[in-house]
């Protein structure tokens, strides 16, 4: 395990996820803001790039688990992202569709944060969301980050949201 919430543990996500992965990521308005949802081969494919970033990072995106029901239900971390040409830490999430509103992107949010600044010593933390994006915008701004630009990334609008370390 990697962290710990009150609702939630974090671990490594491994191939036995893939069936409770594909859940989260082939629903379409899970997706929406992606090319297409994922089909099992694309589902496989995030969870072993995300064990190659635990392998080469050290951190990755995480799978999300329940603990009252030990399921993953979706997942929640810190990638390296190129923006402006810098390389920046984003924090990202996604929550199996059925399970919204209920503030657990948040509360694994926060968690990713304190991760990112107090074991990684990351000076500042990023989030990258499509402007429509309004329920991840929100969950930014509840981890304590503010919007600083709107960019072309990856030829998407995206908003660049920020938090530095205090
Ligand atoms: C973004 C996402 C992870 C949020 O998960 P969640 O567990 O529902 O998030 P939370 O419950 O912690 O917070 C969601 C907030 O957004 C708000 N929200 C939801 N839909 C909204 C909308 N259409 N407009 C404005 N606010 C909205 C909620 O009211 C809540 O804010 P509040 O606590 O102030 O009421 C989830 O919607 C998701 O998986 N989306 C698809 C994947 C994705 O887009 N990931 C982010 C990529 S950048």
């Amino acid at each position: 395990m990697v962290l710990e919430t009150k609702r939630l543990t974090l671990r490594e996500m491994n191939l036995d996820d893939l069936d409770a992965l594909l859940e989260v990521f082939s629903d379409p308005k899970t997706m929406q803001f992606y090319p297409k949802p994922f089909d099992r081969q694309m589902t496989r494919a995030w969870i072993e790039r995300n064990i190659q970033r635990y392998t080469q990072q050290g951190f990755g995106l995480w799978a999300l688990v329940l603990k009252e029901s030990r399921q993953a239900i979706g997942d929640c971390g810190l990638v390296v992202q190129e923006v402006d040409g810098v390389e920046e830490v984003e924090i990202g999430y996604h929550v199996r569709r059925d399970l919204w509103g209920q503030g657990l992107a948040t509360e694994a949010a926060q968690a990713c944060r304190d991760y990112g600044f107090n074991q990684l010593n990351c000076d500042k933390l990023i989030s990258l969301i499509h402007p429509f994006n309004l329920a991840s915008r929100r969950v930014a701004e509840k981890n304590g980050m503010t919007l600083i630009k709107e960019i072309q990334w990856r030829n998407k609008p995206t908003c660049v949201y920020a938090i530095k370390r205090s």
